[in-house]
């Protein structure tokens, strides 16, 4: 049905770090339209992981959209730089942010569509005032840094509420979920809400990389 496609972002968390290019060439070769990279600081999240650099080097390789998610403290000095290195989506945690609105005008100044994160312990009522501005909302359904974790059910009510009011007051953002996906809770995700479900050890631990694209955007 149409109303329940989403689309997958493969997370190259789960890649091999050694090898970024064939990671991004093989979400690519089964077929999926997004790359999702999650950025951490060690003190917004406790691990270390990629930075402009990573998206520098892989922009001319791919033409894929590259969703950036920023674990960090103070996103506002990482605008700018991610925009340099060819971001498509600049997305921030509101936690991290004293300033959230300030930081998506950065990010649409800088060329880049504005997403903004909430960990699993934070209401998305938190948002009301900025969701007019946004390209993108993304429900963090583990805690913030690492890979493989489960995924927290309260946030799939997340994704209800966020398509509740996008609807209702005509706002524009797409709904992303992310942390604990795999090809078994996928469909429930879309018919809660998602438009697009990340996916970071369903999809590079798989043999079948195709199908999962599938099964995952049904
Ligand atoms: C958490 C990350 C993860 C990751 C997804 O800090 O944002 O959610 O991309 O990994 P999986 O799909 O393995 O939960
Ligand atoms: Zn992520």
């Amino acid at each position: 049905m149409k109303t329940n496609h989403a689309l997958a972002a493969p997370s190259l968390l789960a890649a091999n770090f050694g090898n970024l290019a064939a990671a991004a060439e093989s979400i690519k070769d089964a077929g999926a339209q997004w790359i999702h990279i999650d950025v951490m600081d060690g003190h917004f999240a406790p691990n270390l992981s990629f930075g402009p650099k990573t998206v520098q080097d892989l922009r001319p390789l791919t033409s894929l959209v590259l969703d950036c998610h920023l674990m960090v403290d103070n996103p506002l000095d990482f605008v700018q730089s991610f925009a340099g290195a060819g971001a498509d989506y600049f997305t921030f945690h509101v936690e991290a942010a004293r300033h959230s609105n300030r930081v998506i005008q950065a990010i649409k100044a800088a060329g880049m569509k504005a997403g903004v994160c909430v960990v699993p312990g934070t209401p998305v009522n938190v948002l009301e005032e900025i969701l007019g501005e946004l390209d993108l909302v993304l429900v963090l359904s583990v805690n913030p840094g690492y890979g493989g974790q489960k995924m927290i059910p309260t946030a799939l009510e997340k994704l209800t509420k966020l398509k509740a009011i996008r609807s209702e007051r005509a706002y524009k953002y797409l709904i992303s979920i992310d942390g604990g996906i795999t090809t078994g809770n996928a469909a429930l995700a879309r018919e809660k809400g998602a438009d697009i479900l990340v996916a970071g050890s369903a999809f590079f631990e798989a043999a079948d990389k195709k199908a999962v694209i599938q099964e995952l955007e049904a």
